[in-house]
């Protein structure tokens, strides 16, 4: 069902990425694999004792998490490919999180001015979202994704048994982001996820739907010059908060931060989209069936200004936001000033 053949998934795709080995293994000069702490504890394992056609890699391992999503951590990276003797024909494999999918990327994609990578997801927000769509980044200065390129792995691994050790919480929130998908584009997606979480041992179809979701999109849309743009329902506050919780270097997820962004945004949706009430309504008591917001109780909405105004889909200085016109459907670059934004905010939060 996934359209793009680069996309391994399912229950042969591990002998199909050995079988890639077998076919495509002698090119390179060295295969280097980055992975966090956890992934290397919990996915590592399973991974090296699956593929008989890859015998001899090197490994690069970083502090799990969003702050190892940084510029000075991938310089660091640079120095270390340098120090592994990677030329311009290494291989780079990414074995984790949206954070190593992200940030492996952008190392592959500028390390000599580019090496091959494959990306083999193992979060649930990875699988569905981060490992697709050659998005690569890191932040800097506080500001998310601030550095990065649009560069494509040769190919992604969606192996779901790597979910058996992924937390329940980072569960959840990589499954905000299939609720995004199904808000965007499909209805029936939204509405068999959104009543009641979905566990990790039935999720293989609904991820697939959401999988050939972005990736319809992005073929479409390569360089997001306008239908691309739909994805980031929800981001411009999502990002807004990650940012503003990044200086104060408190960690939160990307997953839960899309959750509260989807909330504000169908309320924003209401007031500027046309978004029935009776749909809004859905969401907002769906989202918040399935998420806690209490972080957010504390915050003043002023203190978010100044990052939206950050949002790359902002054009001449003017907040510009992806919004839905029904439950499937979102239209894009709606202008939005902060008095509305703060409004949507105090509807679904209450404090401003
Ligand atoms: N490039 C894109 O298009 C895109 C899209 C969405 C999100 N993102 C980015 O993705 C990042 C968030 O990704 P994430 O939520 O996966 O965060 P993450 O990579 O930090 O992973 C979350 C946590 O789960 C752990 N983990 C991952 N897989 C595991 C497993 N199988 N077993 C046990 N532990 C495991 C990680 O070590 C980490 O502690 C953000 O930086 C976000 O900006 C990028």
């Amino acid at each position: 069902m996934i359209s793009n053949p680069s996309i391994l998934f399912g229950l042969n795709a591990m002998e199909e990425l050995d079988q890639w080995f077998a076919k495509h293994g002698s090119r390179y000069s060295k295969v280097i694999a980055l992975v966090d702490e956890n992934t290397m504890e919990h996915c590592m394992p399973e991974f090296a004792g699956s593929l008989e056609n890859l015998t001899d890699f090197e490994l690069l391992e970083i502090e799990a998490g969003e702050s190892s999503k940084s510029s000075e951590i991938l310089f660091q990276l640079i120095s270390a490919l340098q120090e592994l003797g990677a030329d311009r024909s290494s291989l780079l494999i990414n074995l984790g999180g949206g954070v190593v999918c992200d940030l492996g990327g952008f190392l592959a994609s500028t390390y000599m001015r580019g090496i091959h990578f494959i990306n083999i997801p193992t979060s649930l927000l990875a699988m569905t979202d981060a490992a697709h769509g050659g998005k690569t980044g890191v932040d800097h200065n506080g500001i998310k994704n601030l550095m990065g390129s649009f560069t494509h792995p040769q190919c992604t691994l969606i192996w779901t048994d790597f979910l058996a050790t992924l937390p329940k919480k980072e569960y959840e929130n990589g499954y905000a982001e299939m609720l995004k998908h199904g808000l965007i584009s499909d209805r029936n997606l939204w509405n068999s996820l959104s009543q009641s979480w979905i566990n990790k041992e039935e999720i293989g179809p609904y991820l697939e739907k959401s999988i050939q979701i972005k990736t319809e999109i992005v073929e479409a849309d390569p360089h997001e010059l306008n239908e691309r743009k739909k994805l980031n329902f929800g981001h411009s506050t999502a990002h807004a908060i990650e940012s503003y919780f990044l200086l104060k270097e408190m960690e939160v997820s990307h997953g839960w931060a899309v959750a509260a962004g989807i909330l504000v945004e169908a309320e924003l949706s209401e007031m500027k989209s046309r978004l029935p009430f009776i749909e809004k309504d859905e969401i907002v008591s769906r989202i918040k069936a399935l998420y806690s917001f209490e972080l957010l109780k504390g915050l003043k909405v002023e203190d978010l200004h100044p990052h939206l105004l950050n949002d790359k889909k902002n054009r001449n200085h003017a907040l510009l936001f992806v919004l839905l016109s029904e439950i499937g459907k979102a239209v894009v670059n709606v202008p939005i000033d902060f008095t509305e934004f703060d409004l949507a905010w105090k509807k679904c939060f209450g404090n401003v």
